[in-house]
């Protein structure tokens, strides 16, 4: 079953130089492609569309700071059950829980500077492409 998938390499990723390596894991899979990928400085609008249902949590606000902090890649990836596919790349929200071979267990220490976002349902993916890349 292919799917899109929504992806940003979070501005730890671009300040580190990871951006080749991340991106490098994704291209390796088998059949997958990426059909859109951009640099940008997510402004509040989008962040606040983006992570509207986190808000009041206590990570809301240092997740906002931090996803304003610097440049990110946006991009999209299609191919095979790419939804679960990325997220299993990455590894869980906690680096140091995250497995050695996984992004954030070979790249992470914190939770705020986990490297990668990945649209976590097929719902989200729908919802996350309209909002970072409506033309496609
Ligand atoms: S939840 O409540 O289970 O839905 O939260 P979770 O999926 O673990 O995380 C949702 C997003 O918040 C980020 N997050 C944090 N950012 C900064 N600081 C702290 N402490 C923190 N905890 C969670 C987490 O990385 C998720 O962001 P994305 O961009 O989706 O990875």
């Amino acid at each position: 079953m292919s799917q899109r998938t929504l992806v940003i390499l979070k501005p730890d990723a671009v300040k580190r130089g990871l951006v080749g390596e991340i991106i490098g894991r994704i291209e390796r899979k088998a059949g997958w492609t990426i059909p859109a990928m951009e640099l940008r400085t997510l402004d509040q609008e989008t962040l606040e569309a983006h992570y509207g249902e986190h808000k009041g949590k206590v990570f809301y606000e240092p997740l906002m700071g931090f996803m304003a902090s610097g440049p990110v890649v946006v991009l999209v990836v299609e191919g095979e059950r790419a939804i679960e596919g990325v997220r299993q790349l990455a590894g869980p929200t906690d680096p140091i829980a995250a497995a050695p071979g996984s992004i954030r267990g070979d790249f992470g220490t914190i939770v705020r500077e986990n490297l990668i976002h990945a649209s976590d349902s097929e719902e989200s993916a729908e919802r996350e492409l309209k909002l970072f890349f409506p033309a496609l």
